[in-house]
């Protein structure tokens, strides 16, 4: 039997869980390919799986293997699979109910795989798919954002952050940020209109007549955000199902889905020059749990990838 290395754990709990170790090599199905993982992206559903957050509505069978972000080459096809080929360089945010990335192969069905942007190597590939995701499906498919709409963008500087302000600008959208000092060169070098530094003001005393809030934080963030929505806006959250129900404003909750034709266009807009990826820690597959600790303190700017290959 062909074996591979991995990162797996066996139980829900701390960054101590995850194992490092050498498991079977999946191989593809119909329909699916097989990848030679190049990178993994880290995003904070990988620390949130792994502390059990998500168990109730996931039902994983442990040992599983994290991580949802993936740049590779496909070693391999399943039957069926016609538009994807052997040697293709690929990228993906694959299936969380199965087997991630932090691993040397990973199987990955078609439809959720696309080509990777060629303006940019494997482990800046692997930091977009998931975040990238995440702001095109909020942004776009749930608050149908349009040109000269102003949009609130909460932690502008994280991974989902940095695409949502590039992404709402390329939709000629007018953008307002939030960040901590260290942060607010970088989100205005995205092209944001305003940052406001969250930690020094509250943002609800600095900004008003908002059309799109984009909530990446939740609680307080949440709660004090329907103060800036005008009338007939919409709220977006990708943190929690927003609370409250507030009068001439409306409410959304979304949760990524993978998507093989946004991944695409998304790849042009890289190759265009139109969408840059940041990555503020690269780390070896090895240190899969430091990788997850930086995650979950919350501060990093960009993205955090693991270099597997
Ligand atoms: N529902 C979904 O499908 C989905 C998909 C992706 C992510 N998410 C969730 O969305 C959240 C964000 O994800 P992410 O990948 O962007 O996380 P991330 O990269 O870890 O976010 C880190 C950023 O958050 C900023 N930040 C922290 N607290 C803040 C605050 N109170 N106000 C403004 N900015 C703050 C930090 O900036 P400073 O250092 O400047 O404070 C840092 O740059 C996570 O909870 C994640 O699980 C959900």
């Amino acid at each position: 039997m062909k074996t591979m290395k991995a990162i797996r754990f066996y139980s829900y709990d701390g960054p101590e869980v995850l194992r490092y170790e050498e498991i079977p090599m999946p191989s593809p199905e119909k329909g699916e390919v097989l990848i030679k993982v190049h990178a993994a992206g880290v995003n904070p559903v990988d620390w949130k799986i792994r502390e059990g957050y998500l168990k109730d509505m996931l039902d994983h069978k442990l040992p599983l293997v994290p991580g949802w972000d993936v740049s590779g080459v496909i070693e391999a096809v399943g039957a069926g699979v016609e538009r994807l080929k052997v040697k293709d360089e690929v990228y993906s945010r694959p299936d969380i109910s199965r087997d991630g990335a932090y691993a040397e192969y990973i199987v990955v069905k078609e439809s959720e795989v696309a080509l990777k942007p060629r303006s940019v190597d494997h482990v800046h590939a692997a930091g977009i798919p998931l975040a990238s995701l995440t702001a095109w499906q909020s942004l776009f498919c749930t608050a149908n954002l349009s040109a000269g709409q102003r949009v609130l963008i909460h932690a502008a500087a994280g991974g989902v952050g940095t695409f949502a302000v590039q992404l709402a600008k390329w939709r000629r959208a007018y953008v307002i940020g939030t960040s901590s000092e260290r942060n607010l060169d970088y989100v205005r070098s995205l092209g944001a209109d305003e940052v406001i530094d969250y930690r020094r003001v509250p943002f609800e005393d600095a900004v008003q007549n908002v059309d799109v809030v984009f909530d990446t934080v939740g609680g307080d963030t949440q709660e004090h955000s329907w103060k800036v929505l005008k009338q007939g806006g919409i709220l977006v959250s990708i943190v929690s199902p927003p609370a409250a129900c507030v009068k001439g404003v409306r409410q959304a909750f979304v949760f990524v889905q993978p998507n093989s034709c946004q991944l695409r266009d998304i790849a042009g807009l890289v190759d265009s020059g139109k969408l840059k990826v940041y990555t503020e820690a690269v780390l070896p597959l090895s240190a899969a749990r430091r990788a997850q600790e930086l995650s979950k303190e919350g501060h990093m700017r960009g993205k955090i990838v693991l270099k597997v290959a």
